[in-house]
């Protein structure tokens, strides 16, 4: 694996792999690497013959109050995991310069209403910041192929529709969520949580597996949010939003059983917020 520091470093290198034929795709990360980044370079593999990763705890995402400082880094690991992994390339830029030239000159893209719903009301600015590294890490590798995971399914819808209008010939995968055995979803931020926690957090999942079966069964959506919230309370999980959205992420305010559906949960233990969701 070819690891890269600089933004001038990464061009030579691509430009060396783009005299070799077949796709390049993308994995951008914040590093902490685990089995959910890992499944991402897996399907990588079958859709493409060069893959890149990059690693790059993006302040522009991160509110004041939020855990920049404290995100865990461990490069090292990172890389060990990434080369078991055949990964072709690491950028890992060594300061964000080498991503963005001048951080507060950076022009921000505009994340929208739906920016500013479920997590982005939680969160104000956050997609916004998403979205201007994701663009600007489009811009400097130009990938064929790029994926995101869906445990972050506003994300990657948002990403989706910034890269339509302008990476259109990018094409975005959706890699599904892996799991804990104890079902909660892989999450860098699960290392904050203690292992009584850990177990109580397994609760966010079970209670979307209970609204997907509830709503199958076709008992009332507001019965079943009503539910969900306080049973979410009952485990000691402060729920931030518990919702029904079509696959798009448009609101639904009424049981109707056409098209792909999504309930979305974020809760919060402990001053750290976990979310997931169950696509049906
Ligand atoms: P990060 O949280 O490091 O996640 C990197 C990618 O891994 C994202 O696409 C995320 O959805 C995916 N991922 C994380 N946990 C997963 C799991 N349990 N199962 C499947 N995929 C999982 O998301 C970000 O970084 C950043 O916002 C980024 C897109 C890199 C922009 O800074």
């Amino acid at each position: 694996m070819v690891i890269t520091r600089t933004r001038e470093e990464l061009y030579k290198i691509l430009e060396e792999f783009s005299k070799n034929p077949g796709k390049l795709a993308l994995i951008p990360t914040m590093g902490n690497l685990h089995d959910g980044h890992l499944s991402l370079i897996k399907l990588a593999k079958l859709k493409a013959s060069k893959i890149i990763t990059t690693i790059f705890v993006n302040p522009l995402q991160f509110g004041k109050n939020e855990d920049f400082k404290k995100y865990p880094r461990t490069e090292k690991l990172d890389i060990e995991k990434l080369k078991k992994e055949d990964c072709d390339i690491l950028f890992v830029p060594r300061n964000d310069e080498e991503v963005f030239s001048k951080l507060d000159k950076i022009k921000t893209l505009d994340s929208g209403n739906l920016g500013s719903e479920l997590c982005g009301k939680i969160r104000p600015g956050h997609f916004d910041g998403v979205l201007t590294v994701v663009n600007r890490l489009f811009e400097l590798i130009n990938p064929d192929v790029a994926i995101f995971g869906a445990k972050d399914y506003q994300q990657q819808i948002l990403i989706k529709k910034m890269a339509k209008s302008l990476h259109p010939k990018i094409s975005l995968l959706k890699a599904p969520i892996v799991r804990s055995k104890n079902g909660v979803a892989l999450s860098s931020r699960n290392n904050y949580l203690s292992e009584k926690e850990f177990d109580i957090a397994a609760n966010l999942f079970k209670c979307l597996q209970n609204s997907v079966y509830s709503y199958q069964k076709k008992e009332k959506l507001h019965e079943i949010l009503n539910n969900a919230n306080s049973f979410l309370v009952s485990k000691n999980l402060k729920p931030d939003y518990f919702e029904l959205r079509d696959s798009e992420l448009n609101l639904i305010s009424k049981n109707n059983f056409e098209g792909n559906k999504v309930f979305l949960g974020s809760v919060t233990i402990n001053n750290t917020r976990l979310i997931d969701n169950i696509e049906f």
